[in-house]
């Protein structure tokens, strides 16, 4: 499996996101939502702005910059149908956080 190590899980606590430069340069926010941990592109298809600062409801993320919301699960845009975010995938090893390089779901 293609992968990259991220963090120890922990030091991203419930409620809160971290960012991650990819080695091809991507930029990936990576959210604790409670229920889960979520990767996604840390950029919003709205006008660009950065999306690990927003805010979390449950696997909701909503853009600071403008209210635009997001499904963490899948990428979905709930406020726009037509536009969504690269979602990735993540595994947790040992307490190990690994982002999956190979199969973006979107
Ligand atoms: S930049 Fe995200 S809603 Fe506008």
């Amino acid at each position: 499996m293609n992968r990259i190590f991220l963090c120890v899980a922990s030091e991203i606590p419930a409620g809160r996101s971290r960012e991650f430069l990819l080695p091809d340069g991507a930029c990936v926010a990576v959210f604790h939502s409670g229920s889960g941990f979520y990767a996604v592109e840390n950029r919003c298809p709205h006008a660009g702005g950065t999306l690990s600062g927003g805010f979390l409801d449950q696997d909701v993320l909503m853009c600071i910059w403008h209210g635009w919301r997001f499904d963490l699960r899948t990428g979905e845009c709930l406020t726009r149908p037509n536009a969504r975010l690269r979602a990735y995938s993540l595994v947790i090893e040992e307490e190990n956080l690994f982002l999956k390089l190979s199969q973006p779901q979107t």
